[in-house]
């Protein structure tokens, strides 16, 4: 039961008070696809977010939801659009070596992905919340966490009125993203962080043409990598790697296309090319913060790793973190017993290390390194070439890019 209390008086200001057994940090998809589990399983949530929807909506992000996204979405009665709008891909290119080579997932693994952005997965979870009148708060400011260790942790905000709250729960969920608030809220001698930047970054453009290919082309060229991939039959969106400094203005599109159709060009590939709608240079590194649970507080998504985007995980690791927390949840909250929450660190960690050792995988197997040496390089297209020619290979390349079964 949410119960609303009358307002407390702090600092001069009337701070409304909301109880809830789950208070979720972050309604991205994360956060939203979480409180609607705990919502099947009869547990109330309570969501907030900073960003308001449309800033949400607006924001382009990863295209492809493995195999397990995509049953979750459907099974959980979140999206049935992902079925009819999205496009099921069996099979991805990679491109060096002046050829292209397809991996085969249905034919290596029985398994395939669907194309479908996380902002179509932001908005069919976003419309479901507001059609079951479930309480996501947008667009509020100014949140903070407290007593995280206390049996009653807590949030504060400001909504999108300017009105002060105070949030009080039996369990925090920390769902907000990469630069987490919540993380930040675990005392520095009870968290373990791992790092990696990357000499380098994505250019992504969105562009009005034809798809240029069936499915997506990983492009590795001597020049650096470029990936292919699509959103509408009408709109494509692919990216080139560029330095991490570099400036999306700077950029005009003539150089754009350049700089793609030569990548591609060095395997024998031409594109489609058309207005450049959107451009933004994504920034490369992986993260993870351990243990996932601090007392009553657990992290998921991005808010506990982040992935280059190489391979697409991000979207699909923060579903498989809330689908495992949904289920370890709901015997804490029943129990209210935070330990039971260990082995939901334990489950999704699990799958956080595979996938961060696929990304960086496929992510150091494509791109050009600045200080790579003639011996790397040629080293780089053994290891391509001895990947297509081996039905061990391309498997486990398969496998990891549709996704490992969450059991
Ligand atoms: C995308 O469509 O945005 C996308 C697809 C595959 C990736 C990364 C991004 O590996």
């Amino acid at each position: 039961m949410v119960a609303r209390a009358p307002g407390a008086e702090t600092a001069g200001m009337t701070r409304t008070l909301t109880r809830t057994p789950v208070a979720i940090v972050g309604g991205g998809p994360a956060g939203l696809m979480l409180s609607h589990l705990l919502a099947l399983a009869g547990i109330e949530s309570v969501v907030v977010e900073i960003r308001t929807r449309r800033e949400i909506e607006e924001t382009h992000r990863a295209g492809i939801l493995e195999q397990d996204s995509v049953r979750l979405l459907v099974d959980s009665g979140a999206s049935d659009r992902v079925l009819t709008e999205g496009d099921e891909h069996e099979g991805i290119d990679l491109a060096f070596g002046g050829a292209r080579h397809r991996i085969d997932f249905r034919a290596l693994v029985g398994a395939s992905c669907h194309l479908y952005p996380q902002t179509e997965v932001f908005k069919d979870l976003a419309d479901l919340q507001l059609r079951e009148g479930r309480d996501v708060r947008f667009g509020v400011s100014d949140v903070s966490v407290v007593d995280v260790e206390s049996a009653r942790p807590g949030v504060l905000f400001t909504d999108a009125d300017g009105a002060e709250h105070e949030l009080r729960c039996d369990f925090l969920v920390g769902a907000d993203g990469s630069r987490s608030t919540c993380r930040r809220a675990v005392p520095e001698p009870e968290r373990r962080q791992y790092f990696r930047e990357y000499p380098f970054a994505w250019f992504g453009i969105l562009c009005e043409a034809p798809a240029s290919a069936p499915e997506l082309i990983y492009n590795h060229s001597e020049t650096g990598f470029a990936l292919i991939s699509q959103r509408t039959p009408t709109l494509q969106r692919m990216y080139f790697q560029c330095p991490p400094d570099a400036d999306a203005d700077e950029w005009s599109d003539a150089r754009i296309w350049e700089e793609l159709q030569s990548r591609l060009g060095a395997n024998g590939h031409t594109l489609h090319q058309g207005p450049i709608t959107s451009r933004a240079v994504l920034p490369f590194r992986s993260f993870v913060q351990e243990p996932m649970r601090h007392g009553r507080m657990v992290l998921a998504g991005d808010a506990a790793h982040t992935v280059p985007p190489t391979g697409a995980k991000g979207l699909n690791l923060a579903l498989a973190d809330v689908r495992v927390l949904a289920e370890e949840l709901e015997r804490a909250v029943r129990a209210d017993d935070p330990a039971l929450l260990d082995d939901y660190s334990t489950r999704a960690l699990g799958r956080v290390w595979k996938a961060q050792h696929f990304s960086y995988w496929m992510t150091t197997m494509l791109h050009s390194l600045p200080d790579a040496t003639p011996f790397d390089v040629r080293r780089q297209e053994g290891e391509l070439a001895s990947l297509v020619a081996s039905t061990a290979g391309s498997t486990y390349l398969a496998e990891g890019y549709t996704g490992w079964p969450t059991g």
